[in-house]
């Protein structure tokens, strides 16, 4: 596996696999590896013939009182999982070559980004969104591999491809989680001990929801109640939002009508937790299903 950091060394290396016709996968990430994004680069393995992962703590999808230089950093580590994993290609720039002094573009994707996550972390998507165009147009890779635990970045990055004619296709990949249900996340470090017990209580409200759904409740607010009541057993939890929405647009539903997404956020002390729940209503005469 090659460690690459330069932008122009990386973007070379893409030019010749992409002119021997090789299928290029791509993982972008911001290192501190863990399950889920073994997951990303396994599934990318199997899909394509040649692996990129990349590892940068993209400084401006973190908001000017957030975690960016506490954010775990363990680049030794991670080029072991990827190179275990089979990637053939470790991009990790600095954020000088990212970020260039004299740097001026940003890239806004309005409509998708301003609820939920973007509501609470108003220069999260804007960072989100112009690192990942960075990243597409240095490694062009045929797919990008992308995880469903990140809901709403998944449908920001989908928007963007679409409005900016990217030629890549967009995967999504399952969310990985704990054996308690508590979502793998590199922010889980930060838990201590009590708050990491009180995690699991997110996944725990959204699973009530799903319940909620499943057993034909149609009131999103009823539903919504549900996932809430199950936060309030537990003393350490701030919610920040919970809601029931469209799948695609992501506005909140107050009717539900086939697919619909469960997202929630809460805070544990400083540290902030999403997670998120795609379910199937019932539709007439047939059985419901969840995912
Ligand atoms: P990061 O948080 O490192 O996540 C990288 C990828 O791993 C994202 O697509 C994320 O959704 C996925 N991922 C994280 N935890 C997961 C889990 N438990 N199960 C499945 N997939 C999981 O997301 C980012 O970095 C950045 O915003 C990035 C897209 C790299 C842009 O800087």
């Amino acid at each position: 596996m090659r460690i690459i950091r330069s932008v122009s060394v990386m973007k070379a290396y893409s030019n010749a696999l992409l002119r021997e016709g090789v299928r290029l996968g791509f993982v972008p990430t911001m290192g501190a590896l863990h399950q889920g994004h073994r997951t990303l680069i396994r599934t990318a393995r199997s899909a394509c013939q040649a692996v990129v992962v990349s590892v940068f703590v993209n400084p401006t999808q973190f908001g000017p009182h957030e975690d960016f230089s506490r954010y775990p950093r363990q680049l030794k580590q991670d080029a072991m999982m990827c190179r275990k994993e089979g990637a053939d290609v470790l991009f990790a720039p600095s954020p000088e070559a990212m970020y260039p002094p004299g740097f001026q573009t940003t890239v806004s994707v309005q409509g998708v980004s301003q609820r939920w996550e973007g509501a609470h972390r108003p220069t999260h998507f804007g960072g989100v969104a112009t690192v990942v165009t960075k990243l597409l147009n240095i490694v062009r890779p045929h797919m990008a591999f992308f995880g469903q635990k990140d809901y709403q970045q998944v449908a920001v990055v989908r928007q963007l491809i679409a409005d900016l004619n990217v030629g890549t296709a967009i995967v999504p990949c399952p969310t990985v989680r704990e054996p308690d249900g508590l979502a793998i996340s590199s922010r889980n470090v930060y838990l201590t001990i009590a708050q990491r017990r009180a995690a699991p209580i997110l996944y725990q409200a959204l699973r009530a929801g799903e319940t909620a759904i499943l057993k034909g409740s149609k009131d999103a607010g009823r539903i919504r109640r549900t996932m809430l009541m199950k936060l309030a057993e537990e003393p350490l939890v701030q919610v920040e939002y919970m809601s029931v929405c469209d799948p695609d647009s992501l506005t909140p539903l107050t009717r539900i009508k086939g697919r619909v997404v469960l997202l929630g956020a809460i805070r544990l002390g400083q540290v902030r937790l999403i997670d998120n729940l795609l379910v199937k209503a019932k539709t007439k005469g047939r059985g419901a299903k969840s995912r």
